[in-house]
């Protein structure tokens, strides 16, 4: 996908290249509308630094809607560092005091937490040099990962879509379908085994399809090419996005695409190529809200967990709501969220933390 910088509608871009690692550093805030703009930093390797820019640019919209589903009063925003090589050591721990120099520059319109290629580890490493960060260990006075309630969050989504689309929410002997086995992937198929799930698991790596295999004897190992063209009841993406497009949607062989990835869908038309195949899609920014919930709850609203977790199990009804009013209207599940996620937009912002 080209970078299509005036397309995009958010507020603010920093990009800067790490010299000492040959780094690139991208921090894209899209709005602060609702309260200081939060998201997570992803680190990976990218083709290019204009692929990292598409990404962080995309991913940091979906932040936006995202806080404003969840009733959050954040804004959205997303870091990308796009690293040549895995940077270990003292060296990954020199760049992300640099990250976290930019981050304190910004003043406070950019908190960030955990994303893919990210850890609670470089989160406290983070925080050693600035306070707009989430998730940061127990041990270092943070929340400690959030990836379990993410996790819970997307269950809660998968039974409340399966209510919807196939009359009960029971994972009893349900064919279920996890791509990628990462920090919520790797829970989710647990929580979903214990619901009596069958469980078919698929990888990039291979090492991890095999450490799952070990907890989890009973799944089926599918072939990572076969993702998106195996036969199951819910397909579960929980690696990275753009998975649903016009190349796969015609493969998939599910009812129901429900998973924890953000930005699944490569473009706006495959929310209606789905609807069109009879797949009932949940939104990736409302189902994968629970992480988010979790820090932003815990460390700055001062939820309690059991407040914590009822708003992560809300996030089944939410869906349930999205998808009433996807029929009423006759418009797609994701359109369907975007405008409830419009209208939180549109309303008065929230009053700030401590003036209440
Ligand atoms: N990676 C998380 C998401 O995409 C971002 C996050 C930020 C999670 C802060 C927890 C706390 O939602």
């Amino acid at each position: 996908m080209a970078l299509d910088l005036e397309g995009w509608d958010g507020e603010e871009l920093v990009i800067r290249r790490d010299a000492p690692t040959g780094a690139w550093i991208a921090i894209a805030i899209h709005s602060t509308l609702r309260g200081p703009a939060v998201g997570g930093t992803r680190i990976r390797r990218y083709p290019s630094v204009s692929d990292a820019l598409v990404d962080v640019l995309r991913l940091s919209g979906g932040m936006t809607v995202k806080n404003a589903v969840a009733g959050l009063p954040c804004g959205g925003a997303k870091a990308v560092i796009a690293v040549s090589t895995d940077l270990i050591g003292s060296q990954r721990e020199a760049l992300l005091e640099r990250y976290a120099a930019m981050i304190e520059s910004l003043g406070g319109r950019f908190d960030t937490g955990p994303d893919i290629g990210s850890t609670e580890a470089d989160m406290d490493v983070i925080g050693n040099v600035t306070e707009h960060v989430f998730c940061r260990s127990r041990a270092a006075g943070g929340s400690g990962t959030a990836s379990p309630w993410t996790a819970a969050g997307v269950l809660s989504g998968i039974r409340a879509t399966l209510r919807h689309g196939m009359g009960s929410e029971d994972l009893n002997g349900r064919r279920v379908l996890v791509q990628g086995l990462g920090e919520v992937g790797g829970v989710l198929i647990g929580l979903l085994h214990r619901a009596g799930a069958r469980l078919l698991l698929t990888d990039t790596d291979p090492a991890r399809v095999e450490a799952a295999m070990v907890r989890l004897p009973d799944a089926e190992a599918v072939p990572p090419e076969d993702a998106t063209s195996t036969e199951c009841d819910v397909f579960a993406p929980c690696a990275i996005g753009g998975i649903l497009n016009s190349d796969t949607i015609p493969g998939l062989r599910c009812s129901i695409v429900a998973g924890a990835a953000n930005n699944q869908l490569l473009e706006k038309a495959d929310a209606d190529r789905l609807r069109a195949a009879g797949i009932l899609y949940a939104p990736d920014f409302v189902i994968n809200g629970g992480g988010i919930i979790r820090g932003v709850g815990a460390e700055r609203l001062g939820w309690t967990d059991a407040q914590i977790d009822a708003r992560v199990e809300g996030i089944g009804e939410t869906l349930q709501a999205i998808y009433r009013d996807a029929e009423r209207l006759d418009i797609s599940t994701a359109a369907a969220a975007m405008r409830i996620a419009h209208e939180v937009l549109t309303a008065a912002p929230p009053i700030p933390a401590g003036i209440a």
